[in-house]
């Protein structure tokens, strides 16, 4: 079976090829059809199948006499300790917080909220939480208590679990105090929190509201699999969206364990007992479905590290986990590749640990540089393969299938579609644009299993957002082109949407905050290259008539509050103060040439511009950043 036939065979007929796939899953009531189309084109997979994905995940592998296999390793470069769960460790101990977070009333389709650090109980929550058929929606903990209580307001938990602790190098972060802030803020009341106590720090808990973690846990009993259909919401995940309210992806039971069990072996190429390390953090789509669900399900070991590429000691950190733990294939952000190359460009530290038995690497979360992608394939000595994926859909689109044999790369381009997905390029009418053109990307509805079906309490605007702009099309939002040897290069988004470290942020959404400082008349946020994120954040503000405070000031102000209410991921640390923003007659603010002025970049000056000075201030804004930086 080659990638193009597997390929050919998902696009001619779907149903049959999910239905053969679907084989993977232990069913408690197998599917006799794979799926219900809506009318908008999307489909519910496998629509009277029922399942556990928890099961499917960790009880089956018991069963199956897989118990002593390890299932998760969790590596804390931050504390140093290595922790090792085999599957009849994670069966005992997701049963008994699942036991923890029934007796609190969690019923199925009750949405629990988890906002912890990258510790193995996160996983034997979201675990637990699918055991029992609640909902669970992980909030990364770089977001400030404000982005939390917008999703505890659209989530309505019945319960939060969190740790009093994270640690970033050279702090530690107090998680319990953001709850506690998240909490007052909003809207819906929270009636339970359940605190899982770190050594590093204690949380005061709120009497009558907080339960300590272990104390709850020693009362509870062990819960077992409740069986749910296949279209139960599984997880919510809130990913930016263009309007500054976080959307919150729903992703189902069936559809996803289908895709996670098919996508291992045959993307990734990863067998039952092999390791398998998604270096991401459970916040993010990556970490849902290849730190917990797709390892778990197909029956490797997945590993859990909590620390970063440099600094946690030092650059040979991803190389000694890879050594240390026997991982066979590794998956990251460019953006920490390029953070190990700046530390360690000749591959010492490389050298010194070794990379074991590692077969290849997966890049993803943002365009993979060619000069990353060349120094990792010279240093490691082995396919470094960039993919691209959204939150929204849950696991790859694009890629190189090594799993069916595939090896064919292409710098620049993030490969071939995956099977299931139907790849055109389309101009503003809806017209496939040729070969070489670039164009909005969009794939042809249905999506496969695994993409998400709709968002949270909003299905109205999941189909404006992503079904409206072109008819029988989903809309991805990045724009890119095909070319004559069907590799698909993803070049730009052609929304707000920038991406930071691998993280996804709207740019809108800053400009929100900046906008609410009263000193600011108005603003735009833009997002500059960087050599190490990719891309940063960067404010241009105009300050009203008869402000009095300096511009360092404000601009510090301005800063603080971005940290405090969007959340230190945002990295947003530079604010230029100007008189005025370059506009078009009609009011528009030109974001994209002030863009590309804090790119270094002379740009011609647009024949609509209100007032060319305008420009100017930029350009001298710019210049004098960069002669203070220089
Ligand atoms: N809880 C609290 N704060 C967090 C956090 C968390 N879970 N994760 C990050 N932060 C904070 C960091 O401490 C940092 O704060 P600072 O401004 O006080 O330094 C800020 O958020 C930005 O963090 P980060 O994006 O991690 O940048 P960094 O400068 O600390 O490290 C890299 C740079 C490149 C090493 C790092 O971004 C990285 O490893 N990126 C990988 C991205 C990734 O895995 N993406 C997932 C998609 S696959
Ligand atoms: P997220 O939902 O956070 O995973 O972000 C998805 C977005 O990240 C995509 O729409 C792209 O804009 C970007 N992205 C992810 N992977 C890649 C890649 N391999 N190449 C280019 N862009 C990528």
């Amino acid at each position: 079976m080659t990638y193009a036939s597997v390929y050919a065979a998902s696009i001619a007929d779907p149903a049959a090829f999910w239905m053969e796939a679907a084989k993977a899953i232990d069913w408690d009531q197998a599917p006799t059809r794979a799926a219900d189309a809506q009318d908008d084109g999307i489909w519910t997979w496998f629509p009277d199948g029922r399942l556990n994905t928890c099961h499917n995940a960790v009880d089956r592998h018991v069963a199956a006499g897989r118990g002593d296999r390890i299932a998760l390793i969790h590596d804390s470069a931050m504390t140093r300790k290595v922790t090792r769960y085999s599957y009849a460790d994670l069966q005992r101990e997701v049963a008994r917080v699942a036991g923890m977070i029934a007796a609190e009333g969690v019923a199925p389709g009750d949405r629990v909220i988890i906002y912890m650090p990258m510790v193995p109980e996160a996983v034997f929550a979201m675990l637990a939480c699918a055991r029992i058929g609640a909902v669970h929606s992980v909030v990364f903990g770089g977001f400030a208590s404000n982005e939390l209580a917008k999703r505890i307001d659209d989530a309505q938990p019945r319960l939060v679990l969190t740790a009093s602790c994270g640690l970033e190098p050279g702090r530690i972060v107090a998680y319990k105090p953001l709850l506690d802030a998240a909490i007052d803020l909003a809207a819906h009341k929270v009636p339970r929190t359940i605190v899982l106590q770190r050594p590093e720090l204690a949380a005061s808990l709120v009497a009558g509201r907080d339960l300590d973690w272990f104390e709850a846990l020693a009362g509870a009993e062990p819960a077992g699999c409740v069986a749910v259909p296949s279209d139960h919401p599984l997880y919510i995940l809130y990913t930016s969206g263009t309007t500054g309210i976080a959307k919150g992806v729903v992703h189902d039971n069936g559809g996803h364990a289908v895709a996670m069990a098919w996508s291992v072996p045959n993307i990734y190429g990863v067998g039952r007992d092999e390791t398998f390390w998604a270096g991401s953090d459970i916040g993010w789509a990556v970490g849902h479905s290849y730190i917990v669900y797709g390892p778990l399900i197909h029956g490797c070991t997945s590993v859990m590290y909590e620390g970063k590429p440099v600094g946690t000691p030092d650059a040979g950190a991803f190389w000694r986990v890879i050594r240390d733990h026997d991982v066979d294939v590794f998956f990251t952000a460019p953006t920490a590749i390029r953070a190990v190359k700046r530390d360690d460009p000749e591959g010492r530290l490389l050298a010194e640990k070794g990379t074991g038995r590692l077969r290849a690497l997966f890049l993803a979360g943002e365009r993979a540089d060619p000069d990353t992608l060349g120094w990792a394939e010279a240093m490691l000595g082995v396919p470094v393969i960039d993919h691209w994926w959204q939150t929204e859909l849950g696991w790859p689109a694009l890629g190189t299938c090594i799993g069916l044999g595939d090896t064919r790369t292409r710098h620049g381009s993030a490969g071939h579609p995956i099977p299931g997905y139907g790849f055109e390029i389309l101009d503003a009418e809806d017209n496939c644009l040729p070969t070489g053109e670039v164009g909005d990307i969009v794939l042809r509805l249905p999506l496969p299993p695994g993409c998400f079906p709709t968002l949270w309490q909003r299905h109205a605007h999941f189909q404006d957002a992503y079904l409206s702009q072109h008819q029988g099309y989903y809309t991805t939002g990045d724009a890119g082109l095909i070319d004559e040897d069907g590799f698909v290069h993803v070049m730009s988004r052609i929304d707000d949407i920038i991406n930071v470290a691998g993280h996804r942020l709207s740019t809108g959404s800053i400009e929100q905050i900046v906008a609410a400082h009263p000193a600011v008349a108005e603003c735009a946020v833009i997002g500059a290259n960087d050599a190490i994120k990719g891309m940063i954040p960067l404010g241009f503000i105009v300050l009203k008539a008869g402000v009095k405070a300096t511009d360092a000031l404000v601009a510090r102000e301005v800063v603080a509050r971005v940290r405090d209410e969007l959340g230190p991921v945002a990295a947003f640390k530079s604010v230029h103060v100007v008189k005025s923003l370059p506009k078009t007659r009609s009011g528009k603010t030109l974001r994209a040439t002030i863009r590309a002025i804090a790119n270094g970049e002379t740009v011609a000056v647009p024949a609509t511009i209100e007032d060319p000075a305008a420009l100017d201030h930029i350009y001298q804004s710019v210049a004098k950043t960069s002669m203070l930086e220089g």
